[in-house]
């Protein structure tokens, strides 16, 4: 079954929740499958080393989760009005993808979460689709047609779901911000397959 690899980092677990809806919309369509897959923490000692196995939540991702996936959405917190370091460094560490061209031609989105209403949603999702246009992915945003779009009061953007964690990163999402996650996970799931059927 082909798969559309749900890959991102949290710290706190808001991007980890907006990753779930996103992969309930992916499953809404048939015959294509949502793959959730993490990324550790890195550190500041650079020979610290996690575990293979995360405690919770998602496994880690492996260069075969992204080389094999139909399509790909990628989540961060907001760290700086950029994605986080430790996605970043995983992104970093796929030059041999870009090289063969293993992510050319298939869909692409991005997803973040901030703590404040202006810290950087726009920033953080335009900035985090650069190294998709790098590997020749199709990048997909969110079309006005998803009237939540029209209403924001928190998160939610043309360019990918948001989410306004708040200062203690711990507001939950709102009813818009999960219904353009999922809206989002249908969007790529519906592509990749339309792709798919076109080769
Ligand atoms: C080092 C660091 C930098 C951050 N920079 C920003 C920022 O630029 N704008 C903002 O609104 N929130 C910022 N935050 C808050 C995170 O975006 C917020 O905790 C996150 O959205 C929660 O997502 P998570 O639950 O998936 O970890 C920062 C947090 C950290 C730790």
């Amino acid at each position: 079954m082909s798969y559309i690899l749900i890959l991102y980092y949290s710290r706190y677990g808001a991007t980890a929740e907006m990753a779930r809806l996103i992969a309930r919309g992916v499953e809404e369509v048939p015959d294509i499958e949502a793959r959730l897959r993490t990324v550790p923490p890195v550190s500041t000692v650079c020979e610290a080393t996690e575990e293979s196995i995360p405690e919770a939540g998602a496994p880690y991702a492996n260069l075969d989760d992204l080389r094999q996936c139909a399509g790909l959405a990628l989540g961060s917190p907001t760290r700086f009005g950029n994605m986080a370091a430790p996605l970043k460094y995983f992104v970093d560490g796929t030059s041999s993808l870009w090289l063969a061209g293993d992510l050319r031609e298939k869909p692409a989105a991005v997803f973040t979460s901030t703590s404040s209403m202006h810290g950087g949603q726009e920033t953080t999702l335009l900035s985090m689709m650069l190294p998709l246009m790098h590997h020749g992915m199709l990048m997909l945003g969110l079309p006005y047609s998803e009237t939540d779009l029209l209403h924001t009061a928190s998160g939610g953007t043309p360019y990918g779901p948001s989410h306004l964690a708040g200062a203690d990163s711990d507001r939950p999402l709102s009813d818009s911000e999960k219904r353009l996650c999922q809206a989002l996970g249908r969007r790529l799931a519906e592509t990749a397959v339309k792709l798919r059927g076109a080769d």
